[in-house]
């Protein structure tokens, strides 16, 4: 049973996780262990995108995975045994770390079996959604993006301006061609975080690019989004883009914002973003971070 619209605090009750790919960036590890469940530190990729939806007011995680992936789904499932066996040795704290990611959200399988893009990974997401949903997030669980509190930002510009709202960070020019990226001009708000969009292109070349500002994994979409998904045709790299179908629909009227991000971002998709998260989430860790610290001091000073 889903929980009514009206006790999710920012009227969004459905993140979708793209969760599908090979991890190929990320060979050897990935030979065997989805990207996804990769720690950081101690806590899977995965459990903290669903932290972060469970801080929006989120209740259902849509995790789109591959045949082969089902472990990422288990992460979400009780584990009655290893829970008892930790029980009866009184081990709390770790029984309930063990607790946590099932308590957080409730995660629900969307089987993707053919790697068509991250717009066919959400359209997909389509057939869990109740009724009453008319908007739908998504958070790409290669994207940590910090402080947490964005999605709260993008949902109070969302109630304030209507249509999709998606996060962006600026980035260097000879990096654009990695992401989406916006052609935007100003709007008329309070805060200078949000900008209105104007197109979306994914990857563009340096030379073409709109702007230096790009998609950076978190987005707020109208249910609109999935109308637009079942239009658009094979993008960049030969795969059904999520930019493509918010290009389309901004093409038709669709009102389009973004919240630029003021903070920090790793990239949990391949070695040196992953070192990144760690060594960040390590040196504010209470129990690790002091003596990490002292240690990375004094390792940069000998090298
Ligand atoms: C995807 C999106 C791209 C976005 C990026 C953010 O690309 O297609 O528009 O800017 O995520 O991380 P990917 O990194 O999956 O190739």
């Amino acid at each position: 049973m889903s929980k009514p619209m009206k006790l999710h605090k920012h009227a969004v009750k459905t993140v979708v996780v793209p969760a599908a790919g090979l991890g190929t960036r990320f060979l050897p590890a990935t030979k065997t262990v989805p990207k996804e469940l990769l720690p950081v530190v101690d806590t899977p990729g995965i459990e903290l995108i669903a932290e972060e939806a469970a801080e929006l007011g989120a209740s259902r995680l849509a995790v789109i995975t591959a045949p082969k992936k089902q472990g990422v789904l288990a992460h979400f499932q009780e584990h009655p045994e290893l829970e008892r066996t930790l029980e009866e040795r009184g081990k709390d704290e770790q029984l309930d770390k063990v607790r946590r990611a099932p308590s957080l959200i409730r995660a629900v399988p969307v089987e993707q079996d053919k790697p068509l893009g991250l717009g066919h990974a959400v359209g997909l997401a389509e057939e869990v959604l109740d009724d009453d949903e008319d908007v739908v997030a998504v958070m790409l669980p290669d994207d940590l993006v910090l402080p947490t509190g964005v999605m709260e930002r993008m949902a109070e510009v969302r109630a304030e301006l209507g249509g999709s709202v998606l996060c962006a960070f600026q980035v260097e020019p000879d990096q654009v061609s990695n992401y989406g990226v916006f052609d935007i001009e100003e709007v008329d708000t309070e805060a200078g975080d949000v900008k209105r969009v104007l197109g979306m292109v994914e990857k563009p070349a340096r030379e073409d690019a709109p702007s230096t500002f790009v998609a950076t994994g978190r987005y707020l979409l109208d249910r609109a989004i999935f109308d637009a998904l079942r239009r658009i045709e094979p993008g960049k790299g030969g795969e059904l883009q999520l930019t493509d179908a918010i290009e389309l629909l901004i093409t038709e009227g669709h009102p389009v914002h973004i919240v630029i991000h003021d903070g920090r971002r790793h990239d949990l998709g391949n070695p040196g973003g992953y070192i990144r998260a760690c060594v960040d989430y390590g040196i504010h860790h209470p129990e690790y971070g002091p003596s990490l610290r002292r240690w990375v001091a004094e390792l940069l000073e000998s090298d």
